[in-house]
């Protein structure tokens, strides 16, 4: 007799791309799996400058499911997001993203086309995160903006960022591989080896707002009674060991 009780979740490597499809449905859950990932899109969001011309583009780099979409409305901005993950494609292009399905170390983007580009937890899930870098530099015009956070290859980093985080229910197991991860002095310099003088800045999720979220999270009854539901926060912090912000400006 075949068994017939829930499929169970098929386990696949680290930092695998197919982890994306399985969790299709977790992208816009504002509680869900990827909850920090709309917490980081609005602080991403805000180092976005102004629209410097009309239809200025913004070329969103593994963009996912469009998560910063909502916070470039009405900015002036055309939002083309690339991404490998089709199944994301699909949800960002229902939230006005115009969606490409590409390699970010090959991005099919002409030179110097972009106003702004963003690159928000990417380039610590890409294999080579150097030609990542080169390419978002190659399709940013000169005078435009490169704005990205990533996690930084630090031992803090892969202590709190796989091993911590991954204890807690909700969390994807194996999302990360910690091998991945991008050592802040490093990108710095290589992002100035390609004309772009990166400042970085260490960020964190607010304490308290942390705490309550998790806290509504468990008892949602709770935090409905309270009114306690808002998002925690991302805020700069002293130390960029863990998770940081980027910004900066292509010469020319
Ligand atoms: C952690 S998610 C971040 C998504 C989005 N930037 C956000 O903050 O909501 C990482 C995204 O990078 C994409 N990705 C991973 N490797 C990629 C690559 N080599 N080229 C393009 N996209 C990639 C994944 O498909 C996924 O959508």
């Amino acid at each position: 007799m075949p068994h017939q009780g829930p499929v169970p979740p098929r386990v696949l490597p680290r930092n695998d791309p197919r982890q994306y499809d399985d969790l299709v449905d977790e992208w816009w859950r504002p509680d869900g799996a990827f909850a920090m990932l709309h917490w980081l899109a609005t602080a991403r969001a805000a180092l976005v400058p102004p629209a410097r011309r009309p239809g200025a583009l913004l070329v969103d780099v593994g963009c996912g499911a469009g998560l910063l979409a909502p916070h470039l409305a009405g900015r002036g901005y055309r939002h083309v997001g690339v991404d490998l993950t089709r199944s994301a494609l699909a949800q960002a292009a229902t939230h006005g993203v115009t969606v490409v399905n590409g390699d970010a170390a090959a991005l099919p983007l002409a030179d110097g086309c972009a106003d702004v580009v963003t690159a928000g937890e990417l380039l610590e899930h890409v294999p080579d995160w150097r030609a990542a870098v080169a390419e978002a530099c190659r399709v940013l015009a000169p005078g435009g903006t490169l704005v990205l956070d990533t996690l930084n290859a630090t031992a803090l980093s892969r202590l709190l960022a796989v091993r911590v985080a991954e204890l807690f229910r909700g969390v994807p197991r194996g999302i990360h591989d910690p091998r991945l991860f991008v050592d802040s002095r490093a990108l710095v310099a290589e992002c100035a080896r390609h004309g772009v003088r990166l400042r970085i800045r260490g960020v964190r999720p607010t304490v308290v707002g942390t705490g309550r979220w998790l806290l509504g999270r468990a008892y949602p009854a709770l935090a409905r009674r309270t009114g306690r539901t808002a998002p925690p926060r991302i805020v700069p912090t002293w130390s960029s060991a863990v998770l940081y912000q980027g910004r900066g400006v292509k010469d020319g």
